[in-house]
């Protein structure tokens, strides 16, 4: 299906739903944060929705020791409590005939045996048809076990229907690893059938930058070092690392959000015009630009990172990132990156895009704005344009999702005063249908075997090669830099982007 196309429609007949054909999704690390917050819930908006097919399958398979009507417990919950639509006795019926349980550790054959039972179960009385889905919410050190499991015991091939596997990121620490994943994965799954999975691409509004720019005239010939002066793409969030020690403290804000989220929002900005909105067409623009980009030359003038202490976040007081619990007093891991990126093509030379993200920054919210240039020449008094910054194009991502024009207007009075005013696009006020949540577009295009939103092996080895030098600068320092929970990030991000003569936006 091409991107722009509704993603609940058939792309065919646009008064049909897409609904996915017979097939299960088998989840591994079924009890852990992702699978109750996002997977499952999203799973029983699908079926609210009327996009899965009557006789889905939901099997989880974990080292627990659950009973059948434990997890069904289990999963009732999840969905209950993290679910966008509403609770629906019958949906919840149709979906507990299908739902499952497998007990064991990823090592232990007897376990994958009964992984293959299940499977041949299913497809006699549910219907699956030999199609299912594996998908691999566990740490990415496991994705070896698993994955040579289920070719060990003939689960990742079938003859009679499609097997899929979604990986979740990080894709790998840095490029070496992320290349021996990539190469164990593809040894075992062709690679139409990897789905690796970055929820951003998911979200509608990021969908959006590609409608945005490639079905409006007047911005294009704006879209370029001639009129834009810099990029700034922030992800702040307010949460800090809550009960994710264990995956956090070995990562760090970098490689948990700025490999991926925000170096393929980087892509869909500065990329060229693809042929179409197909998987293929979009990777070769997408890959062009990560292949061009680079970090600043100088990592020390131009990167910044720092763990946050104690401070305030919603009125309430909340603790440093050193106190959490499960995070070793000798952590030197970042909560904060900043980093300069200079992309490397006739558009964008000489136009930095400066990448930032933490936790318990000032509030949630993610956006990319374009900064232009100001006008060569301004016929006004020096004191009648105090007030006007740069012109700025503002792509909320989240929340208030929509878009904001900044430029500058007279102020109503006898002088002729300029100031700055926003013209706001805001998609709650401009469209009635709300949007599905990215893991539900997600999950279901996996089970339709539709790839568009999916990143290749190519791209995540490409932002790993943008990335890796930065982390191994930081790796070399033995502090870390600070900065109050509440606020916007450490000192040395405003030194940095102030070295450029610019300042980041108080979004
Ligand atoms: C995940 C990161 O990919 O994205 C988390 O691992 C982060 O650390 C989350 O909190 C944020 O997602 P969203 O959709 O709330 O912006």
């Amino acid at each position: 299906m091409s991107l722009l196309s509704n993603p609940l429609r058939d792309p065919k007949d646009r008064r049909l739903p897409r609904v996915a054909g017979p097939c299960s999704l088998i989840l591994f690390g079924v009890t852990g944060d992702l699978a109750r917050k996002k997977l499952i819930p999203a799973v029983y908006d699908l079926a609210n929705r009327g996009l899965l097919p009557p006789g889905f399958a939901l099997v989880g398979f974990a080292r627990h020791d659950f009973g059948h009507q434990e997890f069904k417990a289990l999963i009732k919950k999840a969905a209950k409590d993290g679910a966008r639509t509403p609770w629906r006795d019958t949906v919840w019926k149709q979906l507990v005939a299908g739902i499952r349980f497998v007990p064991g550790e990823f090592d232990d054959d007897a376990a994958w045996q009964r992984l293959g039972d299940t499977m041949r179960e299913l497809d006699e009385q549910q219907g699956t048809n030999g199609n299912h889905a594996f998908y691999l919410s566990i740490p990415p050190g496991l994705f070896p076990v698993v994955v040579s499991q289920l070719e060990k015991h003939g689960l990742a091939q079938s003859d009679n229907g499609w097997r899929r596997v979604v990986i979740e990121k990080p894709f790998g620490h840095d490029l070496a690893s992320a290349r021996e994943l990539n190469k164990i994965v593809g040894g075992v799954f062709p690679p139409e059938s990897v789905f690796r999975i970055d929820h951003y691409l998911g979200k509608e509004t990021v969908q959006n930058i590609l409608a945005f720019r490639f079905a409006n005239g007047m911005f294009e010939p704006l879209w370029n070092s001639n009129y834009v002066d810099h990029v700034q793409i922030t992800m702040a969030e307010d949460i800090g690392i809550g009960t994710r020690a264990g995956y956090y403290d070995g990562i760090g804000a970098a490689r948990d959000v700025i490999q991926n989220h925000l170096l393929q929002l980087m892509a869909l900005i500065a990329m060229e015009e693809p042929v179409s909105f197909k998987a293929s067409s979009l990777r070769i623009e997408k890959q062009k630009i990560l292949a061009n980009a680079r970090p600043a030359p100088r990592l020390d003038f131009h990167t910044a990172h720092a763990q946050y202490v104690a401070g305030w976040a919603g009125g309430e007081k909340v603790r440093g990132y050193l106190q959490e619990e499960g995070i070793p007093q000798s952590s030197t891991t970042e909560s904060y990156a900043a980093v300069r990126i200079d992309i490397a093509t006739r558009r964008w030379a000489g136009v930095p895009f400066y990448l930032r993200t933490g936790k318990r920054l000032g509030r949630r919210v993610t956006e990319v704005a374009v900064v232009f240039k100001r006008a060569p020449h301004q016929p006004f008094a020096k004191h009648d344009v105090v007030e006007l910054g740069e012109n700025a194009l503002v792509m909320r991502i989240q929340p208030d999702e929509g878009v904001t024009l900044r430029f500058g207007a007279k102020v109503p009075g006898t002088t002729m005063e300029i100031r700055d005013v926003l013209m706001d696009f805001a998609y709650g006020g401009a469209f009635v249908e709300s949007s599905p949540e990215a893991y539900e577009r997600l999950i279901l295009d996996v089970l339709l075997g539709d790839p568009p939103l999916f990143p290749q092996h190519e791209e995540v080895e490409l932002a790993w090669e943008i990335l890796d030098p930065v982390i191994d600068h930081w790796a070399r320092q033995t502090s870390i830099d600070t900065y109050t929970s509440g606020t916007w990030g450490p000192a040395s991000a405003d030194e940095m982007i102030a070295r450029d003569g610019r300042s980041w936006r108080r979004p």
